[in-house]
């Protein structure tokens, strides 16, 4: 059995859960949930990032003790798998001593090597990334990502040697599919090259909050050298990561800084980085101070968790940005989910449960699995689903063109052999985007939760159950 090691980026605990983090995680489910299909031994890890001064911050407004903050705000995220049937086999919080212990001996090891020095630092901090940014980064004197001030900030800091791996992180970056799509990696490359590696400021003194450096308790490690190591402290056993799933404003914190860590550590690099773009709301970037945000759990409620997963997918085209509302929404789910797939399901149903004899037939509608497990490959998830979708209307149009309401005995059979089978086929390759719906479908159909393999023709022996509508027309 291949393993399988896949990442979402771990989320700050700041806020709420919003549409952004929704799609990251429902994007990373689909490939684990394919892999598991496909017959791999599969670890999917996500959690939540707990040591950043933004949560600390965030709970001081909130006037709530850290601690129970970080708790509180944690479990909504936990909350969010749940609603949306994130099918993560751990969920790792920063806070955590299993984690905490694995920093602190990567920090020494690092340290032991003498990639780690204290000097002086003077900078301008930005709190919404957890990140010291140059005057270049800047627009309009502030951060592009935030819209922020950073703070001007003089401290004694320990730092990291990232210079020393220059040139080994060149290499990297040159080999194709270290980051994808491709035009990211380039985007990494190009800047390593303009710019170079600077040494990076690797903790933070005088903070209350934070993982302590284990030779010096005044210093508390800096959340994004400890937050990376969430990867290989949650899933050491299936190290090296297959895919690091992250959104494309934290590329550079994976593709450069996260492998000079590892490099320095002696431990493997992940295989790949997969960045993905931003899901805005009508065309704005969200923003909590501006109040442009929109609430998963909300969508999951009001819409079902499988109607915002497809809408995600299917509209979004895998690594670059897309834009979410509702009323976008409302006409997928009555376009392709009601009347292309819920209507299938219904009128196959139908016919069956009347019809006594056995159901057989010789297999007559072609399923183009190859295509579809091309896409998957690439990563063109909104292309996978739509050929599965396509095949959909495939079989809907078989159906009308056999006009089976005229037939009977052996060639209606056939007919319902055709029909129901594919609908088997097409359950399994749904699992991975709207697996609720999948799991709904065998049950009317009668038959067990299959596998990638099991895509093609074989004796159909569902019991067929008549059910609700899959989903109701909005
Ligand atoms: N805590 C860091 C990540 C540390 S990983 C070792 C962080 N947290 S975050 O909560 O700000 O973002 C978590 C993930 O959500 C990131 O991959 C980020 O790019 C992604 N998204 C945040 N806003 C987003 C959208 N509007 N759309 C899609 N994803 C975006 O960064």
């Amino acid at each position: 059995m291949k393993k399988f090691y896949i990442t979402t980026a771990i989320d700050y605990v700041n806020a709420k859960p919003h549409l952004g983090h929704a799609y990251e995680k429902i994007c990373t489910d689909v490939i684990a949930r394919w892999h598991r299909l496909d017959g791999d031994k599969v670890w999917f890890l996500t959690g939540t990032d707990e040591n950043a001064q933004k949560n600390v911050q965030a709970a001081k407004e909130a006037k709530i003790p850290v601690k129970q903050f970080i708790d509180q705000n944690s479990k909504k995220f936990i909350e969010l798998c749940k609603k949306l049937n994130i099918s993560n086999d751990d969920f790792i919080r920063t806070t955590e001593g299993r984690h905490v212990n694995v920093a602190q001996k990567i920090f020494n090891d690092v340290f032991k090597k003498k990639d780690i020095y204290k000097s002086k630092y003077q900078g301008l901090y930005c709190n919404g990334c957890e990140a010291f940014l140059t005057e270049k980064d800047l627009v309009n004197g502030e951060c592009p990502e935030h819209n922020k001030k950073p703070e001007l900030i003089e401290e004694e800091a320990y730092f990291f040697k990232m210079s020393k791996y220059t040139d080994r992180i060149k290499k990297v970056l040159s080999k194709k599919g270290f980051v994808l799509p491709d035009y990211r990696r380039i985007e990494m490359l190009n800047r390593v090259q303009s710019e170079g590696l600077k040494d990076l400021c690797v903790s933070r003194p005088n903070v209350e909050w934070g993982i302590e450096v284990p030779f010096d308790k005044d210093h508390k490690i800096y959340v994004w050298f400890d937050a990376l190591i969430n990867y290989y402290s949650g899933g050491k056993d299936y190290w090296p990561a297959d895919i690091h799933m992250v959104g494309k404003g934290i590329n550079w914190f994976h593709s450069v800084i996260w492998p000079t860590i590892l490099m320095s550590a002696g431990i493997k690099l992940p295989k790949t980085i997969l960045v993905h773009g931003y899901v805005n709301i009508k065309g704005k970037k969200m923003s909590k101070s501006q109040g442009i945000t929109v609430d998963p759990i909300e969508i999951a409620d009001k819409y079902g968790s499988d109607a915002l997963r497809y809408f995600l997918i299917r509209d979004i085209p895998f690594g670059e940005d897309g834009d979410f509302s509702e009323e976008a929404l409302k006409q997928r789910i009555n376009g392709e989910l009601v009347n292309d797939l819920g209507n299938l399901l219904n009128r196959l149903v139908s016919m069956a449960s009347k019809f006594k004899g056995k159901i057989s037939g010789k297999g007559e509608i072609n399923l183009d699995f190859k295509k579809i497990k091309k896409h998957m490959d690439n990563f063109e998830l909104h292309k996978g689903i739509e050929e599965v979708f396509n095949h959909i209307r495939k079989v809907n149009k078989y159906i009308n063109d056999k006009e089976p309401w005229k037939l009977s005995g052996k060639d209606l059979s056939n007919v319902l052999y055709n029909g129901l089978e594919n609908l088997r086929m097409i359950s399994i390759l749904l699992e991975p985007f709207i697996p609720e719906s999948s799991g709904e479908i065998n049950k009317q159909i009668g038959v067990k939760a299959g596998k990638l393999k099991d895509c093609s023709y074989k004796t159909f022996n569902g019991k067929i159950k008549k059910g609700e509508y899959l989903f109701k027309r909005v």
